[in-house]
């Protein structure tokens, strides 16, 4: 495991980092995020669309298709090299922000939304198998209408400003420390105005994962936990294990698909 030093990183936090690190287990703000490479993540994850992605996205399109939300200010926390997120809350979004932290990944952002590559529309296909996403006809177009980018961090994400929410694994995927993962499920529910619907999706049991030639830290989380700081948000909460074969990042049991509505 080859952790990325903290100097130089462009993430939020104290000037000087605290003089005892734990190397396995570093804080949010210790991490270098501007060495996140968005095309060796979407290469890995997201280039070809895996079926643990295609259920997960099933399950969050007809949440959202049957959520009763329409015109609504919409937020994706932590978007990364993801687009997916996005695109589930799209036919029902005023304005959608794409909240990121990594200077690289706000790049790539903003030229996708500007115009999505081509492998994101096989995503979009298995949203229009819903007829509340059919009948959107231009996606791409869209999402580049409603659209923006926000270079923001989830610890710092204002309260109540938004009407429906995703947030795909960040707060099992930002921080060796729990605290601070619990702390980003809190942050990303009370973003939410009351009785907002939301997804978010966990890695269980992740020690961390690499992308290209970086080591990015993670909490190995439990079900129980997650639903526990979930439920101190939320209402309604659905809970969906996705076990993958063969499994796609290292180190990890399976990934948690949670859906629910704010308490606010
Ligand atoms: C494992 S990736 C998940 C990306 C994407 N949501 C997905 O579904 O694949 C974690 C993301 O969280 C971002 N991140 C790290 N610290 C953050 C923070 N404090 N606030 C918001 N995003 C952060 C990283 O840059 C990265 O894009």
């Amino acid at each position: 495991m080859t952790l990325i030093p903290a100097a130089g990183s462009g993430c939020s936090g104290p000037p000087t980092p605290p003089s005892r690190v734990d190397a396995e287990r570093p804080a949010n703000s210790e991490v270098e995020w501007d060495g996140f490479d968005p095309w060796a993540y979407v290469q890995h994850n997201y280039s070809v669309l895996r079926e643990d992605d295609r259920e997960i996205l099933c399950r969050i399109r007809d949440f959202f298709g049957g959520a009763s939300v329409s015109g609504a200010h919409c937020v994706d926390v932590g978007s990364g090299a993801n687009l997916y997120p996005a695109l589930s809350l799209l036919p029902f979004a005023r304005s959608m922000e794409l909240c990121e932290w990594s200077t690289a990944n706000v790049g790539w952002l903003r030229t996708q939304i500007e115009s999505y590559d081509a492998c994101w529309d096989a995503y979009w296909q298995v949203c229009a198998e819903h007829p509340a996403y059919a009948t959107l006809a231009d996606p791409r177009h869209r999402l580049a209408r409603v659209g923006r980018v926000s270079q923001l961090s989830v610890f710092d994400l204002p309260r109540h400003a938004w009407g429906a929410g995703t947030m795909f694994f960040v707060a099992c995927s930002i921080s060796g420390d729990r605290t601070e993962s619990e702390h980003a499920i809190g942050r990303f529910l009370g973003a939410l105005r009351p009785s907002s619907p939301f997804a978010a999706a966990f890695m269980l049991g992740s020690h961390g994962y690499r992308v290209g030639q970086h080591w990015f830290p993670a909490v190995a989380l439990q079900r129980a936990e997650v639903l526990t700081s979930i439920a101190a948000g939320a209402y309604d909460v659905d809970l969906h294990e996705v076990r993958p074969t063969p499994s796609l990042r290292d180190g990890y049991l399976g990934m948690l698909l949670v859906t629910g509505r704010s308490r606010g």
